[in-house]
């Protein structure tokens, strides 16, 4: 029997540090802003917090460049601050989790330095190397993620190096028994400062095929993009090889109880469950790219789930998130801004069987902000076409309406914009009973007192079109009318625990569940 951790049962919340709050009046978020937003997390109940990188970096993708996996940028604060906020968090029963970005590191870090130092230098080997191809080319096909060739010639030694992602961005060599011992040691380091876990960036991209060989043209049932991209990922990235760098650190992390979450940017539900482990020996749970791009409708996402659920191995649990820093915000993506549905989606994201991932400010259903021209920050974003500027979704949290948002002074300019913060903010939906806020934080609440929202099977229930039923457990039923027409559907004798529209929290319920369009309510079934 699985024994059942903190996050079988409890919700995360990811922090994109830069933008949460800003103590110092330098216009970005800092740890210590973190720290004093405490309150706020353990008011809206979570139970772990997944950081954006922290680590010293040049910032060519905002963390995701490091330069020391060892330390933390001084523009966010230092490690007593982290110290400092895992014993806070710890205190309040919040867990602080890590982005650990092992498929490459800055050009600017030391290994990396000595690297292109020459040919014979000690970590030469820690990162992916290879000739020219006679007349000068580089060794093969692969392209970056980011556009154009995933291949830089560094003068120097004469020799390409492999960069899936900026040129800046070498990919580190995890053939290499030196790197990975280098990252059991960053781990440890971590863990041994009490960090709960780690969400592990590019998951499914370290290992690269050892012989280099061209990724193969699309065929016609490959996805638009990468028909548009012109090859298959298959060499380059999702070689099965990095399942032997999962179940080695599986039994690091549960050597310990920590959690490792993986940045799986996989669509096909048999190979996301691969990651796993076939017996639940590599990740503990995968981040669901299906779910974060389907649209916000019943058929779509119903089917997305069922696939996920039968395709997991028995005892797997999916992660399921409708935010993070490179899709934007689901109050844009899916609702439109439309009230209606970013309560129809808390509501879905919370109920669902599996752990779930609030983004900051997806508590307030704060929506994407326009960003352009000079105000651009996110420079992958600017590059080939494969990419869109990733600002939007990372602007600052919107605390209270007033100058500076809460998030920095009202005379200080921001890293990035801020948003209009009267469309939403904390302040003001703290005091308001029918906010997005108190839905969050009371659906949150309903998951930790009631087993069947915890741990309960998921099983879809007939629907009528539109609408999207599923029961949990026993005793819990979910519906969810995604459609701009009212409906009814059948769902037993119950009271509704919490309705979407909350005047309906305590209504009996005779059988047949009455929904008003984008309308939703979770029923206690025989109470
Ligand atoms: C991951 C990160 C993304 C970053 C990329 C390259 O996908 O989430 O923000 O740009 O890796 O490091």
């Amino acid at each position: 029997m699985t024994v059942r951790a903190w996050w079988h049962d409890g919700v995360v919340y990811q922090i994109y540090v830069r933008s949460f709050a800003d103590t110092d009046g330098d216009g970005i978020g800092d740890l210590q802003g973190v720290i004093d937003h405490l309150d706020h997390l353990e008011w809206l109940g979570v139970d772990g917090i997944w950081l954006s990188p922290i680590h010293p970096s040049p910032n060519r993708d905002w963390g995701y460049d490091v330069a020391d996996y060892l330390d933390v940028h001084p523009e966010l604060g230092d490690l007593a601050t982290l110290d400092r906020l895992v014993a806070e968090a710890g205190a309040r029963g919040i867990r602080i989790l890590l982005d650990l970005i092992p498929n490459h590191t800055s050009d600017r870090h030391a290994w990396f330095v000595d690297a292109r130092s020459s040919r014979e230098a000690a970590h030469r080997d820690w990162y992916v190397w290879a000739d020219p191809r006679a007349d000068g080319s580089p060794p093969n096909n692969w392209l970056s993620v980011f556009g154009g060739p995933a291949w830089e010639l560094d003068p120097g030694t004469r020799q390409f190096y492999l960069h899936n992602f900026l040129t800046e961005q070498p990919d580190l060599n995890w053939w290499s028994r030196e790197v990975h011992d280098a990252f059991d040691d960053v781990m440890r380091f971590w863990f041994d400062r009490g960090v709960a876990g780690f969400r592990i960036d590019v998951a499914n991209g370290l290992v690269k095929d050892a012989e280099l060989r061209d990724n193969p043209p699309p065929t016609k049932d490959d996805p638009p993009e990468v028909r548009r991209r012109g090859q298959r990922f298959v060499h380059n990235m999702n070689r099965t090889e990095v399942h032997d760098v999962y179940r080695r650190w599986r039994t690091l992390a549960d050597a310990s109880g920590r959690v490792l979450v993986g940045e799986t940017w996989l669509f096909d539900p048999d190979l996301l469950a691969t990651y796993y482990g076939i017996d639940l020996d590599e990740l503990h749970l995968c981040f669901n790219f299906s779910f974060m791009f389907a649209d916000l409708r019943s058929d779509t996402l119903r089917a997305i789930v069922e696939a996920t659920e039968a395709a997991l191995p028995a005892g797997a649990q999916p992660a399921w998130t409708g935010s993070n820093h490179d899709v934007g915000r689901f109050a844009s993506r899916w609702c439109a801004s439309d009230p209606a549905r970013i309560r129809c989606s808390l509501m879905t994201l919370l109920t669902l069987r599996g752990t779930p991932f609030l983004y900051y400010g997806d508590e307030i259903g704060m929506a994407e902000v326009p960003i352009e021209g000079e105000d651009v920050r996110d420079e992958p974003g600017l590059i080939g076409e494969a990419q869109v500027v990733r600002d939007p979704g990372r602007t600052p949290m919107q605390w209270a309406a007033k100058p500076g948002a809460g998030f920095t002074g009202a005379d200080v300019r921001p890293w990035l914009p801020i948003g209009d913060p009267a469309l939403a903010n904390v302040a003001d939906q703290r005091s308001d009973p029918d906010s997005h806020l108190h839905l969050c934080r009371d659906l949150i609440a309903l998951r930790r007192e009631t087993p069947d929202l915890r741990f309960g099977d998921y099983a879809s229930l007939p629907s009528p079109a539109g609408v999207w039923t599923w029961r949990r457990g026993q005793g819990v039923v979910v519906a969810v009318n995604l459609s701009g027409a009212a409906s009814t559907v059948h769902v037993g004798q119950g009271t509704i625990a919490i309705g979407t529209d909350r005047g309906r929290d305590g209504e009996r319920v005779d059988g047949d569940l009455g929904l008003g369009p984008w309308d939703g309510a979770v029923v206690r079934q025989g109470v």
